[in-house]
């Protein structure tokens, strides 16, 4: 293994002086570097990587049983090993003649029995034969944090040509903004609340959901709760507890992680929005990527080749981050929901094993749509001083037909960011062009160290045809899927989230120093105390 990355090493070192655009060669680089699936074009040819390299990163995903942990992880085996549970996003959107036996018994049945649930209830609510007490629903508002809110929030958002149901709203920030500003333009009569936690214990939900609790109890009073508000969640007793009736509950399980969880009833506000016939599309997609991964030959297999480009940049090459930069305006809020799917599984520095891992792992994922990021931080991308990789996503076609001229310039432009971080510019190119444009000499020689690109920064590219509920499917499950081979490749447990609860746990000591300034934790550190007495401050106490 160890001798595996010494030999990538080695390229590295071999290819330090290269340059990617080199590598081209007049050749068929691009057919040579790029592959398919499930409607979705991978470019990976705009990367420093030649046949050597990916021939022993190919060998690295071996070494590292890339294969063998996904297919361990599709027979619902328990890969989650820190946690002792399988893993089995990929069971909600398996197909109907699908069998998967967990612990001795076939959960499909259960699945597709809660699909069903989930369905009635959507086009119950859709149709207007479930209502409240002001008659039809017009508005859902989705009350969730982490993946109760990211995965339905990036899917109804990248949706909305779909979007034919009531319109749905998102809740997740414990800052009062954030409920306060969707309820105060919503009539209480007309509107759906949905609690959307695994847990039901998560304190930005629960605090969230009892505030919009009593604006309706406000409005219509206590017996209406059991009509207003439905839940999805598997703590039965909190969600009885709530007022929230049993028919109301939809459930989830201990084998579907929060950041995997949109493909079930989590997906609740994307069946109001499109519907149970195009939320089934969205699974089709999904599914598909689902088949591509098991099928395809590793060296064509789009999630796998993502996770080596991605080890390549992280560990080989030590770029600390990566942007991702969705050319389709409708994917705004994707950068946000790869951050959880991305950091929550592979920001780790232990193996899965326990042991202290040498070397990096997840990179910092961010990233912003095209255009508007060029106007923004492309800036730094070209011309800083830390090689950022770039992953480019773009539509052939836009949903505008009456505004085909748009999506062309969308097309140049993402196509000439790539290419410009590829191929820069050198300080005589750029002599030479202000020259030819009328600069004196001087004033050329000045300006070239500040128009020269130094380019060779690398890129990928994902090309699909247009952003259909199943083509979004199959994006988002490619993207789930290649947190599993980098995980893989690192040996991380890619599906537990410890690094989450620490500062949990230190907010729940806190909050009492805020109603009572005594109260601050003994132990503490003079900054967290000052910081507080000086928020009381603020507050007119202490
Ligand atoms: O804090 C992290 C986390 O546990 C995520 O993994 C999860 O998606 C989110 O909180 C919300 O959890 P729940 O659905 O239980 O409210």
């Amino acid at each position: 293994m160890i001798s595996a990355l010494n030999e990538l090493r080695k390229h590295a070192k071999r290819l330090a002086d290269a340059r990617i655009d080199a590598l081209f060669g007049g050749s068929g680089r691009f057919e040579n570097y790029s592959a398919s699936g499930a409607g979705i074009l991978l470019d990976y040819s705009k990367t420093l990587i030649d046949d050597a390299v990916r021939s022993d990163l190919l060998h690295l995903a071996e070494l590292r049983g890339v294969e063998a942990l996904r297919d361990a992880m599709f027979r619902g085996c328990k890969v989650n090993i820190t946690e002792k549970r399988a893993v089995l996003h990929v069971a909600l959107r398996a197909d109907d003649a699908a069998t998967l036996p967990l612990e001795g018994e076939d959960i499909m049945p259960m699945v597709r029995a809660g699909r069903e649930r989930m369905f009635e209830f959507a086009e119950g609510v859709r149709s207007g034969a479930i209502n409240g007490v002001g008659g039809t629903f017009t508005d859902v508002v989705n009350i969730g944090i982490g993946g109760s809110d990211l995965g339905p929030e990036t899917v109804v958002h990248a949706l909305e040509p779909y979007c034919d149901g009531p319109r749905v709203h998102f809740v997740s920030n414990a800052d009062g903004a954030s409920v306060g500003d969707v309820l105060k333009h919503l009539d209480p009569s007309r509107t759906l609340v949905l609690v959307v936690s695994k847990s039901f214990g998560t304190v930005e939900t629960a605090i969230n959901a009892d505030t919009a609790r009593a604006w309706l109890v406000d409005a219509l009073g206590e017996q209406a709760v059991g009509d207003h508000f439905a839940a999805i969640s598997v703590n039965k007793p909190a969600v009885a507890a709530f007022g929230i009736r049993p028919d109301r509950r939809f459930d989830m399980w201990d084998w579907v992680g929060g950041r995997y969880s949109v493909w079930g009833a989590v997906g609740m506000s994307v069946a109001l929005a499109i519907g149970a016939a195009r939320f089934n599309e969205f699974l089709a997609g999904a599914r598909a990527m689902d088949d591509h991964f098991r099928e395809a030959a590793p060296q064509q297999n789009l999630p796998i080749l993502m996770g080596l480009v991605g080890v390549w940049h992280r560990t080989i090459l030590g770029y600390p981050t990566r942007a991702v930069a969705p050319y389709d305006h409708r994917l705004s809020r994707f950068p946000s929901y790869l951050q959880q799917l991305d950091m929550e599984s592979n920001g780790k520095s232990v193996r899965a094993d326990g042991t202290r891992i040498v070397g990096a792992t997840g990179p910092i994922v961010w990233g912003a749509t095209g255009t508007n990021s060029q106007h923004a931080f492309f800036q730094l991308l070209h011309q800083g001083t830390d090689v950022i990789p770039v992953e480019f996503l773009i539509a052939g076609r836009g949903h505008e037909p009456g505004l085909d001229s748009h999506h062309k310039v969308l097309m140049a432009n993402c196509l000439a960011q790539s290419r410009a971080l590829m191929c820069g510019r050198s300080g005589d190119e750029a002599r030479a062009e202000m020259l030819a444009a009328g600069s004196g000499e001087a004033e050329a020689d000045r300006l070239a160290p500040h128009r020269h690109f130094e380019g060779n920064r690398p890129s990928v590219t994902l090309v699909y045809e247009k952003l259909t509920p199943e083509t979004l499917g199959s994006l988002i499950a490619l993207y789930e899927h290649r947190v599993l081979v980098e995980g893989a490749l690192w040996g991380i447990n890619s599906f537990d989230q410890w690094g989450v609860e620490l500062g949990k746990a230190l907010a729940e000591e806190l909050s009492g120093a805020f109603d009572d300034p005594a109260v601050l934790p003994e132990g503490g550190d003079c900054s967290t105390s000052g910081l507080a007495a000086a928020l009381n401050a603020h507050r007119g106490k202490g």
